[in-house]
């Protein structure tokens, strides 16, 4: 009897590894060599073994990639590394510039780069352990995705389990998932057969299809996915020499990479990749809006480095913008956070780019007077990827007699405050401050929103309601709401509303960098609102400071410095943080000690690589202690590195890091370094 089930089982896996194989020649190499009823027949024969021997079911098995139950949620995944987001070129003048910065950061002449197609599709990453698929998420905010792994492990081209010997103990594999344009005419055709709406373009077919909590509506839908790079990983067999090896190394462990990639050398040849790219953009089976460039040598991407939320050492160069024409049937005034007013046409419906476009932005007074733009005018619009699209030009010949001219309101049309426009400035602004209920909402949904105080479900159907109802003012008076006030609006049931309620609560544990982005001052992003608080360490430094000091900062100039100041100075934003303080609101103070000019910053200049679990920090932790002592952390070993903090379970980079010699620290060791 052992014997015998010894036997089905090595058969089981004869079987599995065939119907891999398929899946791999069908969807990956685009070349079967089987016919589909042969393939069906096999895996038949395996679905009926597995029902009379369950034992023998395995999570990398092909039966797994269908038949999941659904899901009441997506839970959450943290990204180790964070997934960041590219910059963009729009042009040959800017990808000068790109290649001329990459150059003079290298001192070298000339740079290889390796050079891909920009799937239009969403980004994924595909957690392998010990050679099984564990995890799969999406981007999410590029710090915490959601954990969609069974929607991917329907798609037949990504791998189940690494099909090789000794796999790593953990290879995070970064890519695209997308839908073929074949498949997408195919599906909006079904869709149209069953009476239900059809997708705009593959890109949201895609989407609607992987974020999806029954993974057997994603099984029904056919997806693609194309890897373009690694995250964490412990990989001894991981190139580390150049990004194109990487990828190679990725497709012989047999993930879809596309057959355009390829290394070239220097401006020129980015240039006429693109050209050639561009030209077989139509007949490609997938839709990209754009190629990317990356510098291919690992070393040289490391010296480079990153900005903000994007490396320096890779560009996205955009395909033009797609344009249409339509007819512009008003324009109204909107209000934005910091009183704004931005002029917006209202088109009459035209599909651009994949969307439905009804408006359009106009930007300001100047560019409608410099466009000539008239009410009842043919404009020619234009939307670059995710772009707000914008009016660009009007057909003159096409104007009507009763074209209107548009005046720029003298008065806010929400609050009927005076607009005014500063001489430097291009806009006019609403001068009711937060006295105006469209600033007021505005101003409460940038407090809320995901990357300032998190506040999840508040979202701007609420918000109006509670602004129009004077039930909050201020982001302070969402602090004094009660389950009760809160069931009492609109469309609220009882259980929602203590959800909101909870999230409110949550919320009140934030951190400064946090706290200071929500607040909403002119000029400050989420990347100024971090360093303020890694270099300032308290809220009250920060009121205190005047611009001379602020400006001592990394990166903060005058005007930014002025905004700070003008902010704290006026009365009624001190009222409210204090309010929200005295409601709880709070942040660890010394998350980012006092740093640079005149006070320490003792760790500046200073890299650490991390690598393995500590015992009792988690990683971010560790990152933002470092950086707020003005050090870097870095995501892999070389000559440069200072420190590297070993954990448990440490990776290749603790091996690289003893063959160069660099100092090596345990948690202790770091505690004390950041003592
Ligand atoms: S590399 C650090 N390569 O573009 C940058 N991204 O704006 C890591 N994308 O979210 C991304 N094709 O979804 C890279 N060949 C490619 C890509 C690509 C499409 C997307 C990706 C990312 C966005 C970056």
């Amino acid at each position: 009897m052992n014997e015998n089930i010894e036997k089905i089982k090595q058969y089981v896996q004869d079987l599995r590894a065939e119907i891999e194989l398929h899946n791999y020649r069908y969807y990956v190499l685009d070349n079967p060599t089987m016919p589909d009823a042969e393939y069906d027949r096999l895996l038949r024969e395996l679905q009926q073994i597995e029902q009379d021997y369950p034992q023998l079911i395995a999570v990398d098995s092909p039966t797994q990639r269908v038949g999941a139950a659904p899901l009441e949620a997506f839970a959450q995944i943290a990204h180790h590394i964070p997934m960041l987001s590219l910059s963009n070129a729009f042009d040959a003048v800017e990808v000068t510039a790109f290649d001329r910065r990459v150059c003079e950061g290298l001192s070298v002449d000339s740079v290889e780069y390796a050079v891909e197609p920009k799937f239009d599709g969403l980004a994924v990453s595909l957690c392998y352990e010990n050679g099984m698929l564990r995890a799969g998420a999406t981007r999410g905010d590029g710090y915490t995705g959601e954990d969609i792994t069974l929607n991917l492990k329907t798609i037949r081209s990504i791998p189940l389990s690494l099909s090789v010997k000794d796999p790593p103990p953990l290879l995070e594999i970064r890519g695209e998932v997308l839908m073929l344009k074949a498949d997408f005419l195919s599906l909006n055709q079904r869709q149209l057969a069953k009476g239900e709406k059809e997708f705009a373009n593959p890109r949201n077919a895609a989407a609607g299809s992987l974020r999806q909590l029954d993974p057997s509506i994603t099984a029904t839908r056919r997806l693609a996915f194309f890897a373009y790079g690694v995250g964490e990983n412990r990989d001894v067999n991981l190139p580390q020499d150049t990004h194109s090896h990487v990828m190679a190394y990725l497709a012989s462990l047999h993930f879809p990479v596309a057959k355009e990639c390829q290394v070239v050398k220097g401006l020129q040849e980015l240039l006429a990749y693109y050209q050639a790219i561009g030209a077989q953009r139509e007949r490609l089976p997938y839709d990209i809006d754009g190629v990317v460039y990356k510098v291919n040598s690992l070393l040289q991407q490391e010296q480079l480095g990153f900005v903000s939320r994007a490396p320096r050492f890779a560009v996205a160069h955009k395909f033009p913008a797609q344009e249409a024409v339509t007819q512009l049937l008003d324009i109204d005034v909107q209000v934005g956070r910091t009183g704004a007013l931005t002029p917006v046409a209202r088109l009459k419906p035209v599909f651009v780019g994949g969307v439905t476009v009804t408006n359009a932005t106009l930007h300001n007074a100047d560019e409608i007077e410099r466009k000539n733009v008239r009410i009842g005018d043919t404009v020619i619009v234009r939307r670059a990827g995710d772009v707000i699209p914008e009016v660009v030009s009007v057909i003159l010949e096409k104007r009507p007699a009763d074209a209107r001219v548009f005046v720029m309101p003298s008065h806010c049309p929400v609050c009927g405050a005076k607009a005014v426009r500063l001489p430097e400035e291009a806009k006019s602004r609403c001068t009711g401050g937060l006295f105006c209920p469209a600033q007021r909402k505005q101003a409460i949904l940038h407090f809320a929103s995901r990357r300032a105080m998190d506040i999840e479900g508040l979202g701007d159907k609420l918000v109006n309601q509670m602004v129009d109802q004077a039930i909050v003012r201020t982001p302070a008076d969402l602090y004094r709401l009660g389950v009760a006030a809160l069931a009492s609006l609109e469309r609220m049931a009882d259980k929602s509303a203590n959800n909101i309620w909870r999230a409110i609560e949550n919320s009140k544990q934030t951190t400064l960098a946090r706290f200071i982005y929500a607040l909403g001052i002119r000029n400050v992003g989420e990347a100024t609102a971090k360093d303020l608080a890694a270099h300032l360490g308290s809220l009250d430094r920060l009121i205190e400071a005047n611009s001379e000091r602020l400006q001592q900062i990394p990166d903060i100039g005058p005007v930014v410095a002025q905004s700070i100041v003008d902010f704290f100075a006026e009365r009624h934003n001190c009222e409210v943080i204090e309010q929200l303080r005295l409601s709880g609101v709070y942040w660890d103070e010394h998350e980012g000690k006092p740093a640079s000019i005149g006070i320490s910053v003792p760790l500046n200049g200073k890299t650490f690589v991390l690598t393995g679990t500590l015992p009792t920090m988690s990683r971010e932790d560790a990152k933002e202690k470092i950086e707020a002592l003005g050090g870097k952390v870095s995501g892999s070993v070389s000559k440069k590195t200072d420190y590297v903090v070993v954990g448990t379970d440490p990776g290749s980079k603790y091996d690289k890091a003893v063959s160069l010699g660099i100092t090596i620290l345990d948690e202790t060791g770091l505690q004390a370094l950041l003592q």
